[in-house]
């Protein structure tokens, strides 16, 4: 027998030491087509039919050659102009993605050096963990406050400006809790810590009108992202599409970082498609506001445990344990989002608000299942 055995060689390619600490991000996604999808904030009734037309016009030619973007930024503008009155706005301040899931990472990817500090609310989107985590990056995470999920300003203002994190990570209105920050507020910590990059992510304003957009002048803010998705109220999120808005080195930088050709030709046509019908995308998020309306009032008559603030979602606590009640919802052809092991609002299920028929559906269900 040897005393010293040799070392046993690696025998396959070893990833990077943040890699190795990590989770596969997993999302419960398949086999949702037949159900009442409720799970993941999307559109429920579909793109304009504008976008299925061009779709379905794509010439054969268009799938051979590689995507071309021409016109999309300016589309971009045209469409937040329209919404949200401001002219200033130019193309080296847009940056395309291949959804705001790709836009996140790319700016992690441009600004997390390992050890840097991600700045963040917590429970908040899970993706932004494991961006960071994949930078080698540390996480601080602040709980929401109080039984309303109020923002918990003074303590990410303190930890903002003692801390000096890399990243000041704000989802607003958050998801899951619908929780709304002001612009102003918002401007306010961008100011106070000019090397600290603000990533807002808007995913969800348009239910709601909270932007920082019509606020910020990006010549000045220097240190400001704001993150739009085609996904959730244009109904695209199967294609994936999403802009970033900021201060042109900033979208050069992330930029950098994205490939050439990461946005499909199929999302491209699809998006100039939805960015000239901002008619019906109105149409939607009225319908839902609708619903909302009336599912905040059958929760509040009925006296169960909810949340509803922001967003096109609202958080109910089943008296009964939640996953067997999300399990009793999917048999009966309705899928909702379980928030188990998500801080402060463990035993909730998260339900995504659609039109007010799908919201009838959901809630006469809900009652069977759960004897309200
Ligand atoms: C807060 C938030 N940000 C980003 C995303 C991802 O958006 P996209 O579909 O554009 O990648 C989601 C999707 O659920 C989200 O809820």
């Amino acid at each position: 027998m040897k005393l010293f055995p040799k070392k046993q060689k690696e025998s396959k390619p070893s990833p990077r030491i943040a890699v190795e600490k990590m989770q596969t991000y997993s999302a419960p996604l398949e086999g949702r087509r037949e159900l009442l999808r409720l799970d993941f904030n999307e559109n429920t009734i579909g793109p304009s039919p504008l976008v299925v037309e061009a779709l379905s016009q794509i010439p054969r030619s268009a799938i051979s050659i590689y995507p071309e973007y021409s016109g999309l930024k300016e589309a971009v503008i045209e469409n937040l102009k329209g919404l949200q009155d401001k002219s200033n706005l130019n193309t080296s301040e847009i940056g395309l993605f291949n959804g705001v899931d790709a836009a996140i990472h790319a700016i992690f990817h441009a600004y997390g050096n390992p050890n840097d500090l991600l700045l963040t609310t917590t429970p908040t989107f899970g993706y932004y963990t494991p961006c960071a985590q994949m930078q080698g990056m540390k996480i601080h995470a602040i709980p929401y406050e109080g039984k309303n999920f109020d923002f918990p300003f003074s303590r990410i203002y303190k930890a903002l400006t003692k801390l000096k994190p890399k990243i000041l990570m704000i989802c607003n209105p958050n998801n899951p809790t619908g929780t709304r920050l002001k612009a102003e507020r918002i401007l306010e910590l961008a100011r106070a810590m000019p090397t600290t990059l603000v990533v807002v992510d808007e995913l969800y304003e348009a239910f709601t009108g909270d932007s920082v957009f019509p606020r910020i002048d990006f010549a000045k803010t220097q240190n400001l992202i704001i993150l739009r998705s085609l996904a959730k109220t244009a109904g695209l999120a199967g294609l994936r599409i999403g802009f970033a808005l900021g201060h042109k080195s900033l979208i050069e930088r992330v930029g950098r970082v994205t490939g050439p050709y990461d946005i499909n030709s199929f999302a491209v046509t699809a998006a100039l498609a939805a960015l000239k019908d901002q008619a019906y995308v109105d149409n939607y998020v009225s319908e839902v506001l609708v619903a909302k309306e009336w599912i905040a009032n059958q929760l509040q008559n009925s006296g169960i445990r909810h949340h509803i603030d922001g967003g096109n979602y609202f958080l109910i606590w089943p008296k009964e344990n939640a996953s067997k009640i999300e399990e009793a919802l999917k048999k009966s052809g309705v899928l909702v989002r379980n928030m188990n092991k998500k801080h402060l609002i463990e035993g909730s299920l998260r339900v995504s608000i659609g039109t007010k028929e799908q919201m009838k559906r959901f809630w006469e269900v809900f009652q069977k299942i759960s004897f309200i």
